[in-house]
C-alpha cells in the first residue's frame, strides 16, 4: 500500500510537468555507451512514454565505443585530436558500419510492442534520413581530418514536417555533403545544432555520471552557464562529462532555454529529471529558472492543474477553463522549468479605484519559500500601475496570511457595488483590504 500511495502521489505531482511539456520539442542525445548500458531497454520505454505524452522527440545517436571496437578488431589505430576522431578514407566504411548497426538497434528497440512490456500499444514511428548537412573539417594545424566533418545545416523544415506527423526523428552522427560524401560528425555537435536550429525547448544529454557534482559531493540540480564555464575551465571532469557539459552550455548560450545532463546508468533518470521537482541530474540554464511573469493563453492548462485541487477542497472559487482563457490577461504566474507553480489575478474596479486580488495559489510542493509573497507584491505593483488605491480580497481559510501582510478585515458594504452583488452568502468568506 505505501508503494501504491507513493505512486499516486508521484503521478499527481507530475501533472504540472505533463501539461508543461506537451507539444514541446526535446532533442535527446543517446551516446553509444548508453546503448550498451544495463538499463537501455528502460530508456527506450521512457522515450516511448514521452512520445505518448505528446512530446516531440528528436534523438541524436552516437556510436563511439562501437566504432572503437570495430576499428580495433581490424587493428586500425584511431587518432583523436582535440576531441575529434580523424576519419581516413580507409576507416570510413567501418565507421558507417558501426553507426548503422547502432541506428538499426535503436530502431528495432523503438519498434517493440510486446503486450507484457510498457511498449504495448505504443506504435512509435521513427524516421531517419539525410537531415544533417555536413562539410569537411579539413586540414587543421597540419592534420588532415579526412572524412571527419562538422554540421553545416540541419534540414529543420523536413524534420518539422515529420514531427508534425507524429514521428520521432532519429539523427545519426553521420552527415552528408551536397557533393554526395559522408562525414563522421561529433554527436554532441549534431545535438547542439539540432536543438538550436529546431528551436527545441530542451536538450537532454545522457552521460556516464548523474550530472555535475559540487566539491562536497552534492549534485548541482541547477547550474548557470557562467558557473559551468568556471567548472569547464578547471578541466577536472572526465572527458565524456566535459564534452556533455560543454555541449549543454553552447546550446543554452545559443538560445535553447534549458539543457539537462542525466545518467544512462540511472534507471528512470529521464522521467525523474523531467517530471519531478527534485530532478535526477543537472539542469543548465542561462538565468535562474524561475520567473514571475504575466500569464498567457498557453499557461491555462498549468494554471488549471494548480487551481483545480484547491477548488475541489473549497479553498478557491471554481473557474472554468473558458473563464480562465477569457481572463488570462489578469493573471501573473511563476514559471519554473516550464511548469506553472504559482499564480494570482487582479480584477480592477476602476470606478471605485479598487482592485480584487484573486486566485492566489502556490503549488503545495513549492510553498513556504516566499512565492506567495512575491505574487502579492507583483499584484500590488500592477494595481499601483493602474492607479488603484485599495486592494481587497475574499478568503475563507487564509485570513491570517493576509493579516500578517498588512491587510485588515472590512465589511461587505466597503466593496465596489458590483462585487457586493456577487457575494456568495453560503461561502461566507471574510473580506480583507489594504490601502496601497
Ligand atoms: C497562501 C499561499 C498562497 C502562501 O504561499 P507560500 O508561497 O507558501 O507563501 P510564503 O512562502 O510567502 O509564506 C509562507 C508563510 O505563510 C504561512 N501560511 C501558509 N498558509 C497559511 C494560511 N492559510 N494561514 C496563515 N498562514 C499561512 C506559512 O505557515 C508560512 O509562514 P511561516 O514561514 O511563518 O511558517 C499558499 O499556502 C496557498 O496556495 N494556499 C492555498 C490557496 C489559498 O489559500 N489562497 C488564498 C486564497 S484567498
Amino acid at each position: 500500500m505505501p508503494d501504491e500511495l507513493n505512486y499516486v502521489d508521484w503521478f499527481r505531482h507530475s501533472s504540472p510537468y505533463i501539461n508543461a511539456h506537451r507539444g514541446k520539442t526535446f532533442v535527446i542525445l543517446i551516446p553509444g555507451e548508453a546503448i550498451e548500458c544495463a538499463h537501455f531497454s528502460s530508456i527506450i520505454h521512457d522515450l516511448a512514454l514521452l512520445d505518448s505524452l505528446g512530446i516531440r522527440l528528436v534523438l541524436v545517436q552516437g556510436a563511439r565505443p562501437q566504432i572503437n571496437e570495430i576499428l580495433s578488431s581490424r587493428r586500425f589505430k584511431s587518432q583523436v585530436e582535440d576531441d575529434y576522431r580523424v576519419t581516413p578514407q580507409d576507416q570510413l566504411l567501418d565507421v558507417i558500419q558501426a553507426s548503422a548497426a547502432v541506428r538499426v538497434q535503436l530502431e528495432a528497440k523503438l519498434s517493440m510492442g510486446l503486450p507484457n512490456t510498457p511498449m504495448d500499444g505504443a506504435r512509435l514511428k521513427v524516421c531517419s534520413g539525410n537531415y544533417v548537412i555536413a562539410r569537411p573539417l579539413g586540414v587543421v594545424d597540419g592534420i588532415d581530418y579526412g572524412h571527419t566533418g562538422e554540421v553545416r545545416r540541419i534540414d529543420s523544415e523536413a524534420i518539422f514536417r515529420l514531427l508534425e506527423d507524429d514521428n520521432m526523428v532519429l539523427l545519426p552522427h553521420l552527415g552528408f555533403s551536397p557533393t554526395g560524401e559522408v562525414f563522421n560528425l561529433k554527436s554532441e555537435d549534431v545535438a547542439i545544432q539540432a536543438a538550436i536550429q529546431l528551436k527545441a525547448d530542451k536538450l537532454v544529454i545522457f552521460s556516464e555520471e548523474e550530472g555535475i557534482f559540487k566539491s562536497n559531493g552534492e549534485l548541482y540540480s541547477e547550474l548557470l552557464t557562467k558557473d559551468a564555464d568556471v567548472i569547464l575551465k578547471e578541466k577536472t571532469l572526465s572527458s565524456i562529462t566535459h564534452a556533455a557539459l560543454d555541449a549543454c552550455v553552447q546550446a543554452v548560450r545559443q538560445g535553447v532555454p534549458r539543457a539537462h545532463l542525466i545518467s544512462y546508468n540511472d534507471n528512470g533518470g529521464l522521467l525523474r529529471e523531467l517530471f519531478s521537482r527534485e530532478g535526477s541530474g543537472t539542469m543548465i540554464d542561462e538565468d535562474s529558472y524561475e520567473k514571475l511573469r504575466p500569464a498567457h493563453i498557453d499557461d491555462v492548462g498549468g494554471m488549471m492543474a494548480l487551481l483545480t485541487p484547491l477548488e475541489e477542497k473549497g479553498v478557491l472559487v471554481r473557474r472554468s477553463r473558458e473563464l480562465l482563457e477569457n481572463e488570462v490577461d489578469r493573471f501573473i504566474v511563476i514559471e519554473r522549468d516550464s511548469a506553472i507553480v504559482a499564480c494570482a489575478a487582479l480584477y480592477p474596479f476602476e470606478q471605485e479605484n479598487a482592485g480584487e486580488l484573486a486566485c492566489l495559489a502556490v503549488s503545495p510542493d513549492y510553498r513556504g519559500s516566499n512565492r506567495g509573497e512575491r505574487l502579492l507584491k507583483g499584484i500590488e505593483q500592477a494595481a499601483k500601475a493602474q492607479n488603484l488605491s485599495t486592494l481587497f480580497l475574499l478568503t475563507t481559510r487564509t485570513a491570517h496570511w493576509f493579516i500578517e501582510r498588512g491587510f485588515s478585515e472590512t465589511t461587505l458594504a466597503s466593496l465596489p457595488t458590483k462585487k457586493q452583488a456577487l457575494y456568495n452568502y453560503q461561502r461566507n468568506s471574510k473580506i480583507f483590504s489594504k490601502i496601497l
